[in-house]
């Protein structure tokens, strides 16, 4: 749901996209094409070997072996918007004391971490691409403790049409993981639907 919108998104605003790691290789062909952009079905290991920059797109559960999958990434940027969920997908099992973007920055310390597009459901991607020439944005934050790669990351956050907002460092994702609960209640729990983002406005201080 992430990896294939975001990947045909990024896609469409003229990157070069490898979609990889999906139980059927044929889905990953489907959507390359239907990408209709410079977009191909891969291996993670030929994503990794090639790309500026790595989604990780996986449930918990799968991390560690999308990571053997996708072999040496040292130096690659890696934007996540993998959640630390249980199995059921009910609860955090990482939370408070650290986070799964501290985690997964452990298990890879050669690459540059970056936490992104976790706090926003999938289904209103699309609608966020299409108005992205809209002068008022929704938000997206993101956090990571390099600044070269955070560059990148806002650059393909604002290829969606979100505007980034800089949220700190990688272990601000302590904060920010558990505030796509309360996104993820808001837009499956209701009857508006799923299609949710968010907007932070700040507000000129009075002298
Ligand atoms: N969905 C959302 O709205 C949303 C929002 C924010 C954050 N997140 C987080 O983003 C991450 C991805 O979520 P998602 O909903 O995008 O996941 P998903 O679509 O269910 O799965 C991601 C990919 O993993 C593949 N996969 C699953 N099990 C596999 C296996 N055993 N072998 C090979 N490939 C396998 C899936 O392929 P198959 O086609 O074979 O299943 C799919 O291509 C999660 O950590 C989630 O917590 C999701």
């Amino acid at each position: 749901m992430m990896g294939g919108k975001l990947g045909t998104i990024w896609a469409r605003a003229g990157h070069e996209i490898v979609f990889s790691y999906a139980r059927s290789e044929q889905k990953l062909k489907r959507l390359a094409r239907e990408a209709q952009g410079n977009a191909r079905a891969g291996t993670p290991g030929e994503a990794a070997r090639e790309a500026d920059a790595l989604l990780l797109a996986v449930h918990w559960s799968r991390i560690d072996e999308v990571l053997k999958q996708a072999g040496d990434v040292s130096g690659k940027v890696i934007v996540s918007c993998s959640l630390p969920m249980n199995a059921d997908d009910t609860d955090l099992v990482i939370a408070h004391t650290s986070s799964g973007a501290e985690e997964l920055a452990k298990k890879v310390p050669k690459a540059r971490v970056v936490s992104a597009f976790g706090t926003v459901p999938s289904e209103v991607l699309f609608d966020v691409f299409e108005r992205r020439r809209n002068a008022t944005k929704p938000s997206l934050v993101y956090c990571g403790d390099e600044s070269k790669s955070k560059k990148t990351a806002a650059e393909l956050i604002r290829d969606v049409g979100f505007d980034p907002v800089d949220a700190g460092p990688l272990r601000v994702a302590r904060y920010t993981e558990p505030f796509t609960l309360l996104i993820a209640q808001l837009a499956y729990e209701g009857d508006a639907g799923p299609e949710l983002a968010y907007r932070f406005e700040r507000f000129a201080r009075k002298r």
